[in-house]
C-alpha cells in the first residue's frame, strides 16, 4: 500500500528574538530551528532525537503553532496550517494533540480526571454533554485505568498513571497525530516500557500517527519507524530505525550511538566520543554546524554547509548531511582527537 502523507514540514524556521539595550530592540536571534524539512506518513512513528537545546520541542511547538513559525510551511492533510488565521487553528488542534513530559504540570491539580477530560471534549465540541461521562469511563479503561478513577484528583495517581491520563485526554478528541514531547522521560524504566507499549497498542487500534520527541535513544529505538537526528536547529540525519542504528552515517549520530551502553563495546563500529559543549544557537558555527566538535572536520567543513543527501552505501530513504560520509565509512579519514 502506498504511504499517505499526513504532515509535511518544509523549510521550517523558528527564530526567537533577543531584546537588548535600553530601547529593548531586537539585537539578535536564537536560531532554535533553522530550515528543516521532513514528512510524516499516516500510521507511522517518527522520532526526533538530539542533545538538549537542539530544537526538538521547538519543532513540535511550531508544528502546532503554539509558537508562530518564523518561516516555512506545515502542511497537514493538504492545508498549510501556518497560513490560516489563528482562529481557524481550533479545528486542527483536535487532529493534532501533544503530550508533555510532566503530566502533572499540564493537568490542573484541582480538577478531577473526569473534569479534565470533559473540558477537552467541551473545547473541541466532542459528543453531547450527556454522553461524555460514558466516554470518559471508556477512555480510562482504554488507557489501563479504572472507570471509578474518573472522580479522583491528579495527586492520587502515580507518575505512570498520570501519563495515562494525559494520553486519555489527548485521545478524548479523537486525534490523528499525537506529538509526544519527552512523554516517558520522567518515568522509571519499567513504567516507561508499559506506557510505550500502551502507545503502540493505541496506534494499532486507532490508526494514530506519532511524532515522538526524546533525548533518549533507548526509548526511541523501542518505538520508532523512522528517526530524525537534530543538531543545533538542523536535521543532520534521517532514516528508517534499522538503517540508522545499523548504518549511521553522520559523525554526530555515530557519537550519540557510541554513548548508549551496549553489552559488547567491540560491537560498536567506529566509536566517536563527543567533546566540548554544544555551541550557542544565537551564533551557530559557519559551514557544518558540527565542525567545532567533529573529529573529521576539514577547512571545507568550516565554510561550506553540507546538505542532506543519500549515497551508494545507504538505502535511498536514508539521508545525512556530511561532506565526507563515504570517506569516513570507508576508513579513509583519520579522526583528529
Ligand atoms: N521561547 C523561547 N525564547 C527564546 N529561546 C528559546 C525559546 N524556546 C526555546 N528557546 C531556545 O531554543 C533552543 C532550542 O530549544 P528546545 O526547547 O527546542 O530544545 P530541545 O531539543 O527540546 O531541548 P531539551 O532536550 O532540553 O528539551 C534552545 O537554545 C532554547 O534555549
Ligand atoms: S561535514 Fe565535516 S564537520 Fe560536518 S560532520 Fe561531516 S566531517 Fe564532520
Ligand atoms: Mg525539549
Amino acid at each position: 500500500m502506498a504511504k499517505k502523507e499526513l504532515l509535511k514540514v518544509e523549510g521550517l524556521k523558528q527564530y526567537f528574538p533577543i531584546k537588548g539595550g535600553f530601547l529593548g530592540r531586537t539585537v539578535n536571534h536564537v536560531k532554535a530551528v533553522d530550515d528543516i524539512s521532513f514528512t510524516i506518513y499516516e500510521g507511522e512513528t517518527v522520532s526526533i532525537v538530539g542533545e538538549s537545546g537542539c530544537g526538538k520541542s521547538t519543532t513540535g511547538r511550531a508544528i502546532l503553532r503554539l509558537e508562530e513559525p518564523t518561516d516555512g510551511s506545515v502542511v497537514f492533510q493538504g492545508t498549510d496550517i501556518t497560513k490560516i488565521p489563528k482562529g481557524e487553528m481550533r479545528k486542527f488542534r483536535k487532529d493534532l494533540q501533544i503530550i508533555f513530559q510532566d503530566p502533572y504540570a499540564s493537568i490542573n491539580p484541582r480538577q478531577t480526571v473526569a473534569s479534565v477530560l470533559s473540558e477537552a471534549m467541551h473545547i473541541q465540541n466532542v459528543l453531547p454533554p450527556d454522553q461524555r461521562r460514558a466516554r470518559i469511563e471508556q477512555l480510562l479503561e482504554t488507557v489501563g485505568l479504572r472507570p471509578y478513577q474518573a472522580d479522583r484528583y491528579p495527586h492520587e495517581f502515580s507518575g505512570g498513571q498520570r501519563q495515562r491520563i494525559g494520553i486519555a485526554r489527548a485521545l478524548s478528541v479523537d486525534p490523528k497525530l499525537i506529538i509526544c514531547d519527552e512523554a516517558v522521560s520522567a518515568l522509571d524504566v519499567s513504567i516507561q516500557a508499559q506506557v510505550l507499549n500502551l502507545l503502540e497498542e493505541l496506534q494499532d487500534e486507532y490508526g494514530l500517527t506519532y511524532l515522538f520527541i526524546s533525548h533518549d535513544l533507548g526509548v526511541v529505538r523501542h518505538i520508532s519507524d523512522r528517526i530524525i537526528v537534530m543538531y543545533l536547529g538542523k536535521i543532520v540525519e534521517i532514516a528508517d530505525k534499522n538503517s540508522l542504528f545499523e548504518n549511521p552515517q553522520h559523525p554526530y549520530t555515530k557519537a550519540l550511538l557510541s554513548a548508549i551502553p551496549v553489552p559488547d563495546p567491540d560491537a560498536v563500529k567506529s566509536r566517536i566520543v563527543l567533546k566540548g559543549d554544544v555551541p550557542s544557537p544565537i551564533d551557530p558555527p559557519q559551514g557544518c554546524r558540527f565542525h567545532t566538535r567533529c573529529p573529521f572536520a576539514t577547512d571545507k567543513c568550516r565554510t561550506e554547509e553540507p546538505v542532506l543527501r543519500t549515497s551508494d552505501i545507504m538505502k535511498d530513504t536514508h539521508e545525512a548531511a556530511c561532506h565526507y560520509m563515504e570517506e569516513i565509512s570507508a576508513g579513509k579519514m583519520t579522526p583528529n582527537y
